[in-house]
């Protein structure tokens, strides 16, 4: 089979020209092949192998290059990069790869293509095309990626145990690559993960969470969740999430299975946003719930405080995974913290007052507050169901009316503490304080508008009543 078709760029001539000029064969290979015959759209990198050295190779298609582009070398992995236009184009020497037990850096020696392709991680992956002048385009498939591309298949080119105990990453990529192509892991590759689980955790954090981070922005990362949940990988990484499977009774009284509504509520959350923190917040929005599960005769299940409980998880879930400890974690923890007030309100009368004080606390994150909160509404019952989803679009319009109003979303103090010490001619106090909460709790609550003079009026009448006097 020949793909020139798929390789129209004009790089690949160059690299063809380069390769030539220093007798060597070289190939497209990996994702690019594979994401050109799924039909995925234009690749941002571009993998090369060169029968020889990748490294020379790349020195050479830059200076065949107009703009003679820096060649970045990696000599510990014998690697090259270099941008062209928008693209990052790797190469790399053939290689028959044998792994270090203790870590995924390989020792590395020479080999042909097929050796090669022997080490890579997926048949889907290990497609390769000839840019050899003679046979531009010619694809080389050892193991039949094709069938496997047909089939959506994820398999191994070797032994699955060889191919993820050399790469333990490759255990999740498995998982990844289903999760975000629809693909099934067939039962040797899946068995063999189930095996090699704990392998795991030789795997840098950064590594593992860009494949989380994969599989939660892909169409429906319950796929992936599931599998990680089922071939035992999930415990070692996201142990918050395992912690919430399973059922309890007592007395015939039993909760819901946290783990499974979770992933239903991020299924939910993705069908309306591609936003990977909110997507986050969906996936640790409950785990505050395993460590607060209680039972009492009087109530039942109860999980007493656990959004509070869970927004501290996620600081410690992050810390651990190396994950960015800034803004981003604050507005998970936020959500989080937050994730029950909305249904709250939907399950009485939405009053002014309620949806004043949500914009109020949840600030520029409301909207996004909103969409978690109708993602978490699984419940069965088309009655319940209903009741939620009209309520929260009655606390969404008045989101706007509220906000219209009194503007409290970026609240600032219509009267600054500056102007009460001037009033009454104070040093800072605890008076201060107290006027001031006064003043936010009667615009919260609709007493009075966010206004100057309304809220002057109010410091004076508080004031009054504090027994402060009037500075002239
Ligand atoms: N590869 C591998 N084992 C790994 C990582 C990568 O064998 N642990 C090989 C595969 O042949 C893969 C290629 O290296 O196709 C490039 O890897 P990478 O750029 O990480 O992934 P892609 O397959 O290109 O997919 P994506 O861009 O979606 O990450």
């Amino acid at each position: 089979m020949n793909y020139k078709d798929a390789l129209q760029n004009k790089i690949f001539q160059i690299i063809s020209k380069s390769a030539a000029e220093l007798s060597l064969d070289s190939y497209v290979i990996g994702g690019f092949v594979r994401d050109y015959l799924l039909k995925r759209g234009d690749a941002k990198d571009i993998d090369i192998v060169a029968v020889g050295s990748g490294i020379e190779l790349a020195r050479q298609v830059a200076k065949n290059l107009p703009n003679k582009p820096k060649v970045q070398v990696f000599k510990t992995y014998g690697t090259a990069m270099l941008r062209y236009n928008d693209v990052e184009i790797e190469f790399v020497g053939a290689r028959k790869e044998s792994y270090n037990a203790n870590s995924r850096n390989p020792i590395v020696e020479n080999g042909t293509l097929q050796d090669d392709q022997n080490r890579r991680d997926f048949s889907i992956n290990a497609l390769a095309l000839d840019l050899s002048e003679t046979n531009f385009g010619d694809l080389l498939d050892p193991f039949n990626g094709i069938k496997d591309l047909d089939e959506k298949t994820i398999r191994t080119p070797l032994d699955p145990d060889i191919t993820y105990s050399d790469d333990p990453l490759r255990m999740m990529r498995a998982i990844r690559f289903a999760s975000q192509l629809g693909f099934t892991i067939e039962k040797e590759s899946l068995d063999a993960i189930k095996r090699n689980n704990d392998r795991i955790k030789i795997i840098t954090k950064e590594r593992i969470v860009v494949e989380l981070n994969k599989i939660l922005e892909s169409q429906t990362p319950s796929i992936g969740f599931l599998l990680l949940e089922k071939t035992g990988l999930l415990k070692h990484i996201l142990p918050e999430l395992t912690a919430l499977k399973g059922i309890d009774e007592v007395e015939g009284q039993k909760h819901k299975d946290n783990f499974y509504h979770t992933l239903e509520v991020v299924d939910n959350i993705s069908k309306h946003t591609n936003d990977v923190w909110l997507r986050w917040a969906a996936l640790l929005h409950d785990i505050g719930k395993a460590p607060t599960k209680k039972f009492s005769k009087k109530v039942g299940w109860t999980f007493h405080a656990h959004e509070f409980e869970g927004s501290k998880m996620v600081y410690h879930l992050f810390k651990r995974l190396k994950m960015p400890l800034n803004e981003k974690m604050k507005y998970v923890q936020k959500l989080v913290f937050m994730s029950s007030r909305p249904i709250v309100l939907a399950q009485d009368i939405v009053t002014d007052s309620a949806v004043r004080r949500l914009v109020f606390d949840a600030g520029e994150y409301v909207e996004d507050l909103m969409t978690l909160c109708e993602a978490d509404i699984t419940t069965k019952n088309p009655r319940k169901f209903n009741k939620y989803h009209n309520n929260f679009k009655i606390v969404r319009e008045k989101i706007i009316e509220v906000e219209a109003k009194d503007s409290v979303r970026n609240f600032q103090p219509p009267v600054s503490g500056e102007e009460i010490m001037k009033t009454f001619n104070l040093k800072p106090s605890r008076e201060i304080g107290l006027i001031k909460e006064a003043i936010k709790e009667a615009i919260l609550e609709g007493e009075i508008p966010n206004e100057h003079e309304a809220a002057y009026n109010l410091m004076l009448k508080k004031g009054k009543a504090l027994g402060l006097k009037i500075s002239n």
